[in-house]
């Protein structure tokens, strides 16, 4: 039976601080900033405390089963590897560390279109471990096309394409940490990949984003028309655009605002999640991140309707203070502490956590 200890660390809060005494502060400054005043941050936070959980007693809870399915793939818990951005700047094994660490634990692992260590390097040392690919457009879809292709060669599952993130947002942690984002850090999956701008271009009176014409919804279309994977669509933060994703064929989407880093402003995606489940959930599995670090988080999460949950920051506090042991401790810390509050809510399995165990907190103001 696995243990609550090991690898020498106790919880994320060891792991974020061992974490933060080993990184380069540059690279450090990109984890954890955000955007702006870092309000949306603070707010993904911030919005799991508007709930409580509603615990049913004397259930049958000899055996707790976390297990689940995301589009069909059998994970061993519902939460999974949010996609994120230059393992290798926290660890020299990269995205290939964190993709060993989730294998290995049988959990869902998203890899970023900006990984250190390229698809095919991914897809070869987990053959069998369950991975999907974020897609960052290009400006050319002919490049967005060569991506495609390589994913499904390199035995990605699905594509996960991320809508929030035409433009980088104001940084201002991670510009004042010196963090480049210029193109001076190793792309794995090759040089030619075009970054999202820094920013609007301005011209005369006006400004322009370089190629933003390939960025309208259109680009659903043009997706599925050159695969067979599924396609999920990241970043989604309005019943709108939940729709709007469903109606152009996507099978699932996140709500999410970018682990605070984009729209500063924007709403934490916990906030909107119930008025997602309810405008597609019947169609579209339903996705959350940003903030979850607890399984209260989860129980929460999955009590509104979400179907699973993303790691980001933790997953990379885990690689910067313990590379892929480290990795493989966050997930085992996750699965255990989620076995706990299923225990204590009564809720032996996954699609046991429904909507009667989560109820609005009392308000504090
Ligand atoms: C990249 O996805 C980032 O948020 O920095």
């Amino acid at each position: 039976m696995a243990s609550a200890g090991g690898a020498g660390f106790g919880g994320l809060a060891d792991l974020e601080a061992a974490a933060g005494r080993k990184a380069n502060p540059a690279a450090w400054a990109y984890v954890q900033g955000g955007a702006g005043d870092e309000s949306s941050l603070r707010a993904n936070r911030r919005a799991f405390d508007r709930w409580t959980l509603r615990p049913r007693a004397l259930a049958d809870i000899a055996v707790i089963d976390p297990t689940t399915s995301l589009l069909g793939t059998s994970v061993t818990a519902p939460f999974y590897v949010a996609p994120t951005a230059y393992h290798g700047e926290l660890d020299r094994a990269g995205e290939v560390g964190t993709a060993r660490a989730a294998a290995a634990a049988g959990v869902l692992a998203m890899f970023s279109t900006l990984s250190t260590r390229s698809l095919e390097e991914i897809g070869a040392a987990v053959p069998r471990g369950p991975r999907w690919f974020q897609i960052y457009l290009q400006p050319d879809f002919r490049a967005t096309r060569r991506l495609v292709e390589r994913a499904e060669a390199a035995g990605f599952g699905a594509l996960v394409l991320t809508v929030d993130l035409p433009v980088l947002a104001n940084r201002d942690r991670q510009a004042e940490g010196g963090f480049a984002f210029d193109g001076t850090t190793p792309m794995g999956n090759g040089p030619d990949l075009v970054l999202p701008p820094r920013g609007p271009v301005r011209d005369g009176l006006l400004f322009r984003i370089p190629g933003a014409e390939a960025y309208t919804w259109r680009v659903l279309d043009d997706l599925r028309s050159i695969t067979r994977l599924p396609v999920v669509v990241k970043g989604i933060l309005t019943d709108e655009d939940a729709r709007r994703s469903v109606d152009c064929g996507a099978r699932a989407v996140v709500v999410s605002n970018h682990g605070g880093r984009q729209l500063d402003g924007a709403p934490a995606g916990l906030d909107v999640l119930p008025e997602v489940v309810a405008e597609v959930g019947s169609r579209a599995e339903v996705y959350l991140d940003g903030g979850v670090r607890r399984g209260r988080d989860i129980l929460i999460a999955l009590g509104l309707g979400a179907r699973a949950v993303g790691l980001g920051r933790p997953i990379l506090w885990g690689l910067a203070a313990g590379g892929e042991a480290g990795v493989s401790r966050v997930i085992e810390l996750l699965r255990m502490e989620l076995a706990t509050v299923m225990a204590l809510s009564g809720r032996a399995r996954v699609d046991a956590i429904d909507r009667t165990l989560v109820a609005a907190a009392p308000s504090t103001e």
